[in-house]
């Protein structure tokens, strides 16, 4: 089988003057203009329920892309029927059958409706043109190369002996999977859904209610290349009819991403109705992290302030793997702080319908007040903190925070320790021959393990930041900010409070969703 090329490895250039450009302005002001009513999809059916949100774009308070229709009890009691009556047929098709699917919508997102998903993520997810368009081929590549990993799995059969014939047969899970997906990656969105979909099982699918907008276009494209009614259904819901769906017997397992309380919430509510399912679930989670630069004496410095502006900064530090403390030695910090003070204020951000701004809003108001507060309580304890760049927000058009560099003296602090999870780094600065210790301490206020990175040029400083940083990074970087993992290049997850570490990307999130049987024949 031939491996997929990376869609991440094709992005587009929307520099001024390109045909690109003009077409992605266009499918920007097509949205501006349109109010879309979106309905739930139950069973391929279109579903009305009354009970309908707003959703605007987070950098412009006055555009409502959406009016969305959320489902209540009856919609999920639906959607479970026609998922497990979707299963009859689906677990039992031919892998080839399913995949071809999904590889004809990677096509579709990739060349007829790429224009348009990638202003649907720009307006919805308040991305600039480059992080959405990371973000649409991200999908691309989960469509791409989920189907060729699928083949591999399949392939696996156990060992004969004189006399046997033994066999694996990969069925997928017997019940319904429920998916529920964030709201700062579209990729993410897609993957949730459709990998364990892909082989063999059905889905409930629960949007995060921030961007019903881009991920209904998704569910789009999904009908379009023909996956087949009651396959994956799309119904958000308010959580208070998550037991609908967490106490059915044929709940079998739960795909998440979003924050590590969430995550508690719903596996104590599922661990509170184990004895009503007639499977043990899998359940398989991705959540935050407090993810880090450490930087050694032998670093090269101006790697060191890139990196911290491009996985500190990108798309508003709203990644759950964005830089957000740096460890920084004192004989290097006056040259990373001067890098910084230089490239900082010359981030543009604003809406991002102006293609010139870096930076967009974070998502909504909940976002904006939460990591307001971490500025504020660093403003408030000026024997702790130094903000030494940024720290001003402004919430009259949309909700913009400005990047904020925040040093501390406390490597145990509440800056240090606690996912903001937007525009804030904090820098704690340690004594150059402090380097072992400090990697230790890194490691035992690493209450999260999913990303963090090492800058040195001195091969066993890295050598021994790799070693003593073992659990506190799922994804550990080398010179590299530890943000954006490449499907299948760099699977993707992290342990501690990050989740359950089924690397998304990889055949190992994929085998989660099968439950193999043993065949064995007396010849
Ligand atoms: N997979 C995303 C990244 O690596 C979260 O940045």
């Amino acid at each position: 089988v031939e491996k997929p090329k990376n869609e991440m490895d094709s992005i587009l250039s929307y520099s001024s003057g390109t045909k690109e450009r003009e077409e992605l302005l266009r499918e920007i002001e097509r949205i501006k203009k349109t109010t879309e009513e979106i309905p739930l999809i139950i069973g391929g059916r279109k579903v009305k329920t009354g009970e309908v949100i707003e959703i605007r774009a987070p950098h412009d308070h006055d555009v409502v892309l959406a009016k969305a229709h959320l489902a209540g009890e009856d919609e999920l009691k639906e959607a479970i029927e026609c998922a497990l009556s979707a299963w009859e047929d689906w677990s039992e098709l031919d892998w080839y059958h399913r995949v071809a699917i999904f590889r004809k919508a990677a096509d579709l997102l990739a060349g007829k409706y790429r224009k348009r998903n990638i202003a649907a993520i720009m307006m919805n997810l308040s991305k600039n043109p480059y992080e959405a368009e990371i973000d649409l081929a991200e999908l691309v590549d989960f469509w791409r190369f989920n189907p060729y990993y699928i083949r591999f799995i399949y392939e696996q059969q156990p060992d004969q002996a004189p006399g046997e014939m033994n066999r694996t047969d990969w069925r997928p899970l017997e019940g319904f999977i429920l998916a529920v997906t964030p709201f700062n990656f579209y990729s993410i969105g897609g993957n949730l859904p459709t990998a364990p979909a892909m082989v063999g099982n059905v889905v409930l699918w629960k949007p995060s209610r921030s961007v019903i907008f881009a991920n209904f276009e998704i569910m789009k494209i999904l009908m379009e290349a023909g996956l087949p009614d009651g396959v994956i259904n799309f119904v958000p819901f308010p959580s208070k009819w998550s037991d609908v769906v967490l106490s059915h017997p044929d709940f079998a397992g739960l795909h998440f991403t979003g924050s590590h309380e969430t995550l508690v919430k719903l596996w104590k509510r599922i661990s509170e109705n184990i004895t009503r399912y007639k499977n043990i679930p899998r359940i398989v989670g991705e959540t935050g992290g407090k993810d880090f630069i450490f930087v050694h004496s032998s670093a090269d410095v101006k790697a060191v302030v890139t990196n911290i502006i491009r996985g500190g900064f990108g798309y508003q530090g709203q990644k759950c793997s964005a830089v957000s403390r740096v460890y920084v030695p004192k004989s290097l910090w006056p040259a990373i702080r001067e890098g910084l003070l230089a490239e900082l204020p010359r981030i543009k951000y604003g809406p991002v319908d102006d293609l010139s701004n870096y930076m967009g809003a974070v998502i909504d108001e909940g976002a904006f007040k939460k990591i307001v507060s971490y500025i504020e309580y660093a403003k408030a304890h000026p024997e702790e903190y130094e903000i030494i760049c940024g720290g001003h927000y402004d919430s009259g058009k949309g909700w913009f925070i400005e990047p904020t560099v925040i040093l501390t003296k406390n490597p145990k602090g509440k800056l240090m320790t606690e996912e903001i999870f937007g525009p804030v780094v904090t820098v704690y600065v340690y004594d150059d021959d402090k380097y072992e210790e400090t990697l230790r301490l890194c490691n035992e206020t690493s209450p999260y393990g999913l990303t963090g990175s090492i800058f040195a040029r001195d091969r066993y400083a890295i050598v021994k930041a790799e070693k003593m940083l073992r659990y506190a990074a799922g994804n550990f970087y080398i010179n590299d900010k530890p943000t954006g993992a490449i499907v299948g290049r760099q699977p993707f997850g992290g342990s501690r409070w990050s989740g359950t570490n089924d690397k998304a990307g990889s055949w190992l999130n994929l085998l989660r969703w099968l439950n193999p049987r043993t065949i064995k024949e007396t010849l």
